[in-house]
């Protein structure tokens, strides 16, 4: 090729002038159609993957973006998000999409997403969007997988099992009327953000012992800059909001890491919180759990239980101020565990706890209606073939709990709080209409802590005080993850009843 271009020293072409100019043109013409080609190859593959079947019904979108900026997009209906809505409409309750360049087919049919759920690690396993991973660490994403994973999640299940959670009751009712109290000196509160410390405070003691009062530094300020970039554009320059994530998760990580050491250092006798389970196995000798890998699964535990509750504690305030039926009703149910415990005042007991019917029939319906986790995702990690669709090995999957919680041949009128429709359902266990916690091997370990934390702030909230909404209420939905736009209350004590 390079010899198209050479002249011989006398100054001739060794090709004619015409035949020069014919040649670049030809090339140039050839070039052209190839990378037309390619283009076009290009963006009919984008559309139309490779498959050795019938792919779900859909569209990819643009190349690169696919339908990314369609999924973001915010609405504040309670609703199903249109993304989901619309595509459900025009091709089904299965229906494949493209975010972030990486193909993902949208389940919102029972059937898939149990099946999705029973064969966890054997045909699916779970997945985080890229920008996550690198957020969340690399490391924990490969740790929550097979035997590391197990493990882990049994001391979690220590941590927050039946025996803990009895344990725990007196400290949540403390911190509840605490915060309460507190709140009712303040013009205004903002209910997300200060149920997020409060849980958070509940849980990173619960964890790690960590005690903010007790402590120079503040953990949960790096979480709040760790949040407020989760939703951004990875773009890691300081000024951005994305930089603010990722240096919040930094500073948070050397914190954590600093309380580590410090129990290394002053070992206690009885396992008590994680750090101490933690330390116990990375002492064993043939462990391979790797103290980056603790560390990364404990900032992911302390964000996944204080984001979730306290979204769903201000979606039930929400509600319970939207519907004062259900408001007297549950105050009721408060008040008279009250008047039977008579003068003595020993605080809330496991059997109070569990006699309050109505408050998680007000639960149940609250995590149904709020949706706090809109989706689930999963990666395919072999081929899969469910009514009449291939699903091609590698390929995303979303689970959509809206879809099934907003569904209204399940849920007679569906978009209304109504907790009695959950009377005498206590029967059923877990089931294929009701997701909010997930399903099958990764059914979230924090349910009965959550039950705990909500129940009991609900006892509190009802009996020690009123309290009226003065601004928001509106929640901001997208298919993948949802946030409070600022619902201040003003919060009043109540007089003893
Ligand atoms: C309203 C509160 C909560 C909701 C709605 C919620 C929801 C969920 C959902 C849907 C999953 C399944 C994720 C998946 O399958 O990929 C899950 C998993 C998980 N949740 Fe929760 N959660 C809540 C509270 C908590 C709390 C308080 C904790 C902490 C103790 C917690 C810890 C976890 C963990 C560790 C997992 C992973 C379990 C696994 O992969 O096996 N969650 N949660
Ligand atoms: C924090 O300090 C108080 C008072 O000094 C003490 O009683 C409590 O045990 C400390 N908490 C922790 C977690 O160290
Ligand atoms: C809440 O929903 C779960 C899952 O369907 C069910 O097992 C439980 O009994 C329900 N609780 C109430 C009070 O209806």
């Amino acid at each position: 090729m390079p010899c198209l271009f050479k002249m011989t020293p006398d100054g001739t072409s060794q090709y004619s002038e015409f035949g020069h100019l014919y040649l670049i043109k030809m090339w140039a013409l050839f070039f052209g159609a190839l990378i037309i080609i390619s283009i076009a190859h290009w963006i009919y593959r984008w559309r139309n993957p490779i498959c050795n079947g019938t792919l779900p019904p859909g569209s990819m979108g643009l190349p690169f973006i696919g339908e990314t900026l369609q999924f973001f997009a915010p609405d504040t209906s309670c609703d199903i998000h249109p993304f989901v809505r619309d595509r459900m409409k025009r091709y089904g309750p299965i229906f494949r999409t493209n975010l972030v360049g990486r193909p993902v087919v949208v389940s919102t049919d029972p059937d898939l997403n149990y099946f999705i759920f029973q064969q966890e690690g054997k045909l699916f396993q779970s997945w985080y969007p890229d920008t996550f991973t690198e957020i969340f660490g690399r490391q924990n994403v490969g740790s929550l997988h097979g035997f590391m994973y197990k493990y882990l999640k049994n001391m979690v299940l220590n941590l927050f099992g039946p025996e803990s959670l009895k344990k725990m009751l007196p400290e949540v009712e403390q911190t509840a009327s605490k915060r309460l109290q507190l709140w009712s000196h303040h013009e205004s509160v903002e209910l997300k953000e200060a149920t997020a410390t409060m849980i958070f405070d509940l849980t990173a003691k619960k964890l790690i012992s960590y005690d903010q009062e007790n402590s120079s530094e503040n953990l949960r300020d790096n979480f709040v800059a760790f949040i407020q970039g989760l939703i951004s554009f990875p773009l890691d320059i300081p000024g951005t909001a994305y930089h603010e994530c990722l240096q919040g998760r930094k500073k948070a990580m050397r914190m954590l890491k600093n309380l580590l050491q410090e129990r290394r250092a002053n070992p206690r006798k009885h396992e008590s919180d994680f750090f101490d389970y933690m330390l116990e196995e990375l002492q064993k000798e043939k462990t391979i759990l790797t103290e980056e890998i603790a560390l990364d699964l404990m900032f992911v535990l302390l964000f996944a239980s204080f984001e979730t509750t306290s979204l769903a504690l201000t979606s039930a305030v929400k509600f319970l101020s939207d519907n004062p039926l259900v408001l007297n009703k549950l105050t009721e149910e408060h008040e008279i565990i009250l008047r039977n415990r008579g003068n003595a005042n020993p605080g809330l007991t496991w059997k109070e706890y569990k006699s309050m019917k109505f408050t998680f029939q007000v639960i149940n319906e609250t995590v149904r209606l709020a949706n706090i986790v809109p989706g689930i995702f999963r990666k395919t990690l072999r081929e899969i073939h469910f009514k009449g669709y291939t699903i091609p090995a590698g390929w995303a999957v979303m689970v959509c709990p809206p879809a099934v919680h907003l569904n209204p041949a399940k849920y007679d009128d569906p978009l209304a709080f109504n907790p009695w429709r959950w009377k005498g359902t206590e029967l059923n266990g877990a089931s294929k209409n009701f997701m909010a916690f997930g399903g099958g091997m990764r059914f979230c370990v924090g349910t009965e802590f959550t039950k705990v934390q909500m129940a009991v702030f609900l006892h509190c909230l009802v009996t020690k005080s009123r309290w009226k909404p003065i601004k928001g209420g509106n929640i901001v939905r997208t298919p993948g993850l949802q946030y409070p736009s600022g619902y201040h209350i003003q919060l009043t004590e109540r007089a003893n009843i």
